[in-house]
């Protein structure tokens, strides 16, 4: 039986795409506010029998969540078969420590409250640093998607000589394949963050690379204190551009970062005017192949 595609509000253009590529019926979910503040929420669709993909990028997440947990309670309770998030960006996987005393360890959180809403998840480069794998927070089956061969692609079409730099060590991970499949060098800065809005960044002697254009890569933008102290260190070169995954660009955080480089880009994962790169194609391949990473 078709799949029904509900997106929250303002994923509808993505799960129209979504929709479009794996064949779905796109629903719709409405919803609004009760004098008090309180959600309502209605779907658009029946979901009888049906694969429910709810489609809710997290960013920015705490407004909308009560109306995400509706929504897929009213399609379970209107007989789906089976109710998926699939959320391209994934909020709550930074706080994954307890750093001080008294702190909720909010990733570990979230995921028992998303766990016990949906039957599985599905989304893109999620922030895993001391956590290996989804696997280790959500109790339900995951599918972790992985944009490095998109955002690899971008830079091989728009980008002549490019030196992939990864602005931490914790970018490692998409700076180096990113740069082997493109068949580009790449180095990686260190990065001690010293609060919220807070990073000191140290770069090696780049002096070699002058010839090539860096390209700093990075799975989110949210502050844009990395990006741009990051960009600082890149004296002497070639004007940088800059790929990320996830573009939260939080308060000032764009006008702070877009003044630091060339070209700022990003994935649809989070709407924004950076977006160049379409991740709908990626996500509605894993619907097909049944949330399978
Ligand atoms: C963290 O280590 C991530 O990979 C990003 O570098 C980080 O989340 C970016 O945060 P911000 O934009 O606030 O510096």
């Amino acid at each position: 039986m078709q799949r029904l595609i509900l997106p929250l509000p303002g994923n509808e253009e993505f799960a129209a795409q979504l929709a479009g590529l794996c064949g779905g019926e796109l629903g719709a979910v409405e919803t609004r506010r009760f004098p008090d503040g309180e959600s309502y929420v209605r779907l658009h669709g029946d979901p009888r029998a049906r694969a429910v993909d709810i489609v809710c990028t997290l960013a920015r997440p705490d407004p909308g969540f009560l109306s995400l947990v509706f929504a897929a309670d009213a399609a379970r309770d209107l007989g789906a078969a089976e109710v998926n998030l699939v959320a391209p960006y994934l909020a709550y996987m930074r706080q994954d420590k307890r750093f001080q005393a008294g702190e909720s360890v909010s990733s570990l959180a979230f995921a028992r409250l998303v766990s016990s809403t949906f039957d599985r998840l599905l989304t893109v480069d999620p922030h895993l640093h001391r956590h290996p794998a989804l696997s280790s927070l959500y109790s339900i089956p995951t599918a972790t998607l992985h944009a490095a061969p998109l955002l690899a692609g971008w830079i091989a079409a728009n980008v002549a000589a490019p030196l992939i730099v990864g602005p931490d060590e914790e970018s490692e991970q998409w700076a180096g394949s990113i740069a082997a499949r493109i068949d580009a060098p790449h180095v990686v800065l260190r990065k001690v963050r010293r609060g919220d809005r807070q990073v000191d960044i140290e770069a090696p002697d780049l002096a070699r690379w002058r010839d090539r254009t860096p390209v700093l890569v990075d799975d989110i933008a949210s502050s844009g204190r990395t990006l741009a102290a990051a960009a600082g260190k890149l004296t002497g070169m070639k004007r940088p551009q800059c790929v990320v995954v996830h573009a939260l660009f939080a308060e000032d955080a764009w006008s702070q970062v877009s003044a630091c480089f060339e070209r700022v880009v990003s994935t649809d994962a989070v709407p924004h005017p950076s977006n160049r790169i379409g991740l709908a194609p990626l996500l509605a391949d894993a619907l097909l192949r049944g949330l399978r990473d």
